[in-house]
């Protein structure tokens, strides 16, 4: 693996992704679909949480995901198998050594993984590199500083600076999707177009609270608790004060937000 992943990969980090895909497919993916025989790359699939979603609405285009993770690949794989999908191939590799021809995809599709990478450019620059003129790039991040609650708790915000100072520690950035728009334009893209994608979570919509707030935002926070205490940038007692403050968020009178980004933009065509 080229590039550290603070979040790690053990069962309770897939159960998280697929909850958290479950909980935000409209808010992430009702605007995206790829037409009848298109060829699509997903890179960084993860254990496949988008790759099931996004090939069940383009049901006629061909995906190729890949991960480094060949565990990962695995799981999606089973996961691809077990929805019956049959327009999509699984294949481990590095986005930075990948193995496909230059213009081979008509678009490409990039969900929480420039966060984990210490050279965001490059990997866009590489993929842009594989997609035809006038193909597609899709790239969907989160933000944590887009993070905001009631009741506010500044424990609960150092306990998610936590996590931001470890990405940042592990070469990577949790603040990255404010950066969506310059990154995707430094990288060669044309006719980019970022759009925020804010989560509102109160306790008239339970689902959200659970798959939201609990099960993914404050799972996550939790999953590095072990780390950001050995690191020593926080300690038990701060860090699961943070913690307590945003279960309390989920109570009748809480509530909470997050704001993903979502860009597209477009390989330059030929003059
Ligand atoms: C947070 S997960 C997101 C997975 C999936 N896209 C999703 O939205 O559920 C980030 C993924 O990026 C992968 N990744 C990190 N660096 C990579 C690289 N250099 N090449 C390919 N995949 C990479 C990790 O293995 C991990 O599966």
């Amino acid at each position: 693996m080229s590039e550290a992943y603070v979040h790690g990969y053990h069962p309770r980090e897939n159960e998280r992704l697929q909850d958290q895909a479950g909980t935000l497919v409209e808010l992430l993916h009702s605007d995206t679909s790829y037409p009848p025989g298109s060829v699509v790359l997903e890179a960084g699939c993860g254990v496949g949480a988008q790759t099931v979603t996004l090939a069940q609405r383009s049901p006629r285009a061909r995906f190729t995901s890949v991960d480094v993770s060949a565990d990962s690949v695995a799981e999606a794989k089973r996961r691809a198998d077990a929805a019956g999908l049959t327009n999509v191939q699984f294949q481990q590799a590095d986005i930075f050594a990948l193995p496909f021809a230059a213009e081979s995809f008509d678009h490409v599709f990039v969900c929480f993984v420039l966060e984990h990478l210490s050279r965001p450019v490059e990997a866009l620059a590489i993929l842009n590199g594989l997609l035809r003129p006038g193909g597609t790039m899709t790239v969907i991040e989160g933000d944590y500083g887009s993070t905001y609650f009631h009741p506010d708790s500044s424990a609960a915000h150092k306990a998610i600076q936590c996590l931001v100072e470890l990405q940042r520690l592990a070469g990577g950035n949790a603040l990255i999707g404010r950066q969506l728009y310059p990154l995707m334009v430094e990288a060669g893209l044309e006719a980019v177009h970022v759009s925020p994608r804010m989560v509102y979570v109160d306790s008239s919509r339970p689902d959200l609270v659970d798959g939201v707030t609990r099960k993914t935002f404050t799972a996550m926070i939790e999953g590095v608790r072990e780390s950001a205490i050995e690191a020593g940038i926080t300690d038990p007692e701060a860090f699961d004060a943070g913690i307590r403050d945003l279960h309390r968020t989920t109570a009748a009178d809480g509530v909470f937000c997050y704001t993903f980004f979502k860009g597209v933009g477009e390989k330059r065509r030929r003059a």
